[in-house]
């Protein structure tokens, strides 16, 4: 299936794994860039306000490719607010799309995901997959919160990372 993959990243986890993913699986990829600077707060106020922040737009044609690949942050137990405007394009369509996000877990597995995107675009995503820092780090000594929440993902534990995510898509997406 021909698979775009439409990448958000913040302090670059999964700007890493989306280098990687689309060189393994050959499929053109689009980094998405906001028009104002990103802080903290602004991605509280997102979460709390539901808003949409403005994006660059992209040169990519969405509708030249049959499978859509997104990957971004959880912010909040929330997907990254820069993918908004994109999911709203994506209503009343008939997008196969899935959607990948390497986050902390640091309170726990975040289980809202597959019903938010339902609910930003209509569709029922192809598959949701969500490793997170806390399964990744070693347990002994056990992580501090701190640790967890400004990890940084090496090149080896990414390609690590990456070997079960195209297993996992596979399993439900042609690749
Ligand atoms: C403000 C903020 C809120 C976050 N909330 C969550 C969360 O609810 N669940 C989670 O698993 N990770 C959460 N994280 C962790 C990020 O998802 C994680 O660090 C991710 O790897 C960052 O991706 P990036 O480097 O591509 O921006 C949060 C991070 C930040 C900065």
């Amino acid at each position: 299936m021909k698979t775009l993959i439409i990448s958000y990243s913040f302090t670059g986890n999964n700007g890493k794994l989306s280098n990687i993913i689309a060189e393994r699986i050959n499929a053109d990829f689009v980094e998405i860039k906001e028009k104002r600077k990103r802080t903290i707060l602004t991605i509280l106020l997102d979460v709390i306000f539901n808003r949409t922040p403005k994006i660059q737009k992209s040169e990519k044609i969405f509708e030249e490719y049959e499978h859509l690949l997104f990957i971004a942050p959880i912010w909040f137990g929330k997907i990254a607010s820069p993918l908004r405007t994109l999911f709203e394009d994506l209503k009343n369509t008939n997008k196969k799309f899935s959607f990948i996000s390497l986050s902390s877990g640091a309170d726990g597995v975040n289980p809202d995901l597959e019903k938010e995107l339902i609910q930003r675009t209509g569709i029922k995503p192809k598959t949701v997959i969500n490793p997170l820092i806390r399964e990744i780090l070693p347990t002994n000594p056990k992580p501090s919160r701190k640790e967890i929440n400004t990890y940084k993902i090496s090149e080896d534990e990414a390609d690590d990372v990456v070997k079960k995510i195209i297993t996992e898509l596979n399993k439900c997406v042609t690749l």
